[in-house]
C-alpha cells in the first residue's frame, strides 16, 4: 500500500471571474521508505497539491490517502511531519520552546522531547542556539527550526514543501544528511523542490507537474535521458511543452 496516494485529484480556483484549473486528474503513489523529489516550474500545482494531502484546502474531485486514510480524517495526520513552504514560527520564542510546544501537541512526553530536540538540533546545527529566540536567526537558521519542528514528534512520512530553499550549501547538506537518515530508518520522504542536483543527490523517484499535469513519474534516469544533468533534461522537456502548447 502506497504511504502517500494522489487518487485522481482535481482542483480548480477561481479568482476573480476567471477559473483556473490548477491540478488535472494527478495521480500519484510515494511508497514506504522512498524519497520521492516533486518537480515543476513555478506555478504548476506542487504546493496545492501538498496543501491538499495535509486537508488544508479540498480537491473538487479526487482525493488523497495517507496509509489507506482519507487525508480529510484528522487520524491522517498523525503520521506527517510538514514544513511549510514558508516555515512561520511565533519568532518570540527559542528553538527550545518550539519543539517543546510542537512535542506536546504530538503528545510526547517531556524526557522524549528533550531527547529528539537534541539529536534534531544537533545535527541541524542549531544546538548553540538552542535557547535564543528565533527573532535573532537568519533566514536560513529559521528553516532548519522548520525540518526539525516538522521532525519532532519522529513521524512516518515526511511532506516537505521545498526544504533546501534559501539555504547555502552547507545548510542543505544537513537538510540531505537528515532526509537520508529518515530514509534509513524506514521512513517516507516526499518534498518538492527546485534544486535539482539535491534531487539527483537524494530522490529514489520523482514526479515532475506541469500545468497541474503529471508529466513524468519514475526513476531519474527515465526522466534525464541522455542529457548529463537532470536539470538540462528538465529545461528541455519543459521549454518544449511550453513551445508547443504555444504553437
Ligand atoms: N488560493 C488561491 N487562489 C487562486 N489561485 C491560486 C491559489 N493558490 C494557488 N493558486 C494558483 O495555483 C497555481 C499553482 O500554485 P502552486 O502554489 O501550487 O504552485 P507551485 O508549483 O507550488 O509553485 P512554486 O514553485 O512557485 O512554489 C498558480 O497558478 C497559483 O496562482
Ligand atoms: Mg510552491
Amino acid at each position: 500500500m502506497a504511504e502517500i496516494y494522489f487518487d485522481h485529484v482535481s482542483k480548480s480556483f477561481i479568482y476573480g471571474l476567471k477559473r483556473q484549473t490548477v491540478l488535472q486528474d494527478l495521480t500519484l503513489e510515494v511508497m514506504q521508505g522512498e524519497i520521492f523529489g516533486f518537480l515543476g516550474p513555478n506555478g504548476a500545482g506542487k504546493s496545492t497539491s501538498i496543501n491538499i494531502a495535509l486537508d488544508f484546502i479540498r480537491p473538487d474531485s479526487g482525493m488523497v490517502r495517507i496509509r489507506g486514510e482519507s487525508s480529510n480524517e484528522a487520524k491522517s495526520r498523525r503520521h506527517i511531519g510538514y514544513m511549510p513552504e514558508q516555515p512561520r514560527v511565533y519568532e518570540q520564542l527559542t528553538p527550545r520552546e518550539l519543539l517543546e510546544f510542537g512535542g506536546l501537541t504530538s503528545g510526547m512526553s517531556y524526557g522524549n522531547i528533550r531527547e529528539q530536540s537534541e539529536y534534531l538540533l544537533e545535527k541541524l546545527e542549531l544546538l548553540p542556539f538552542i535557547d535564543r529566540p528565533v527573532r535573532t536567526f537568519s533566514k536560513g537558521m529559521k528553516q532548519r527550526v522548520g525540518l526539525a519542528q516538522a521532525m519532532i514528534h519522529d513521524p512516518e512520512i515526511l511532506i516537505l514543501d521545498e526544504p533546501m530553499s534559501g539555504l547555502d550549501p552547507l545548510g542543505r547538506m544537513l537538510i540531505a544528511r537528515l532526509i537520508l537518515e529518515a530514509r534509513e530508518k524506514g521512513k517516507t520522504i516526499f518534498f518538492s523542490t527546485h534544486i535539482l542536483n539535491d534531487v539527483e543527490m537524494l530522490c529514489d523517484r520523482i514526479g515532475v507537474l506541469h500545468k497541474g499535469r503529471l508529466l513524468y513519474c519514475g526513476a531519474i534516469q527515465g526522466f534525464q535521458k541522455d542529457f548529463k544533468t537532470l536539470e538540462e533534461a528538465f529545461v528541455k522537456e519543459i521549454t518544449d511543452r511550453t513551445a508547443g502548447e504555444k504553437a
